[in-house]
């Protein structure tokens, strides 16, 4: 059951969040990648890959300022177990006062093993990703899906949207299995969400 807390989070006025956003974006748009928070429709299908019943850490990969976040928590995951990799500090400070029971860890998710070496306890459920991957190289994509893959216990997702109209990383993967989600139109711009999983 989500807290008390986190519905309040739900039903707060994104305009604040917008309008943070926009300032990053303006700052680094290529670090941000979005104009605006994630839309709800794309932050429950996001969240509706991660099995609610397992009792793993569940990682957010730029977690922002928490719209897939809260949808996870609406989803039932016990934000206890969230570990939040956010890299922009003003992002990591609202999270720790919207999400105190949440792990936030200011880092580089791109450096994923060192960001996350002395976090995890036990296999990860479930890795969400809204990293902007589209503004890497291919390689830095595929480094990040490989150290995603050891933090992951067997068999559990890796959930990243995109805006674009191909996969973020390639869909034939050796040993990975991928499904992909329909095409998000209610969100701006529209989505779609990847699932990866090593068979
Ligand atoms: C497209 S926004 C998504 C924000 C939020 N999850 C949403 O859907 O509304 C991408 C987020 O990734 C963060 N980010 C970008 N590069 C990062 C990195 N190397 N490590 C951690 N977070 C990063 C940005 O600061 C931003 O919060």
């Amino acid at each position: 059951m989500p807290s008390q807390s986190s519905v309040r989070t739900l039903k707060k006025p994104r305009l604040d969040d917008e309008v943070r956003f926009l300032r990053s974006w303006i700052e680094k748009p290529l670090h941000v990648g979005a104009v605006m928070p994630s839309g709800r429709p794309l932050a429950r299908t996001m969240a509706q890959y991660v099995d609610r019943n397992s009792n793993g850490p569940v990682i957010e990969l730029g977690p922002g300022t928490g719209a897939i976040t809260s949808a996870l928590i609406d989803h039932g995951i016990d934000p206890r177990r969230l570990v939040l990799v956010e890299y922009n500090p003003g992002f990591c400070a609202l999270l720790r006062d919207r999400y105190p029971q949440a792990k936030v860890v200011q880092g580089d998710a791109y450096r994923l093993r060192d960001t996350l070496w002395n976090v995890l306890s036990q296999p990860a459920t479930a890795i969400v990703s809204s990293l902007p991957l589209v503004t890497k190289p291919m390689l830095t994509r595929l480094r990040l899906i490989r150290d995603a893959f050891t933090a992951l216990a067997p068999g559990a997702p890796f959930v990243q949207y995109t805006y674009s109209v191909v996969p973020p990383i390639p869909k034939s993967l050796p040993g990975v299995s991928t499904e992909a989600s329909e095409r998000i139109w209610m969100n701006l711009p529209p989505a779609r969400v990847w699932v990866y999983r090593k068979r």
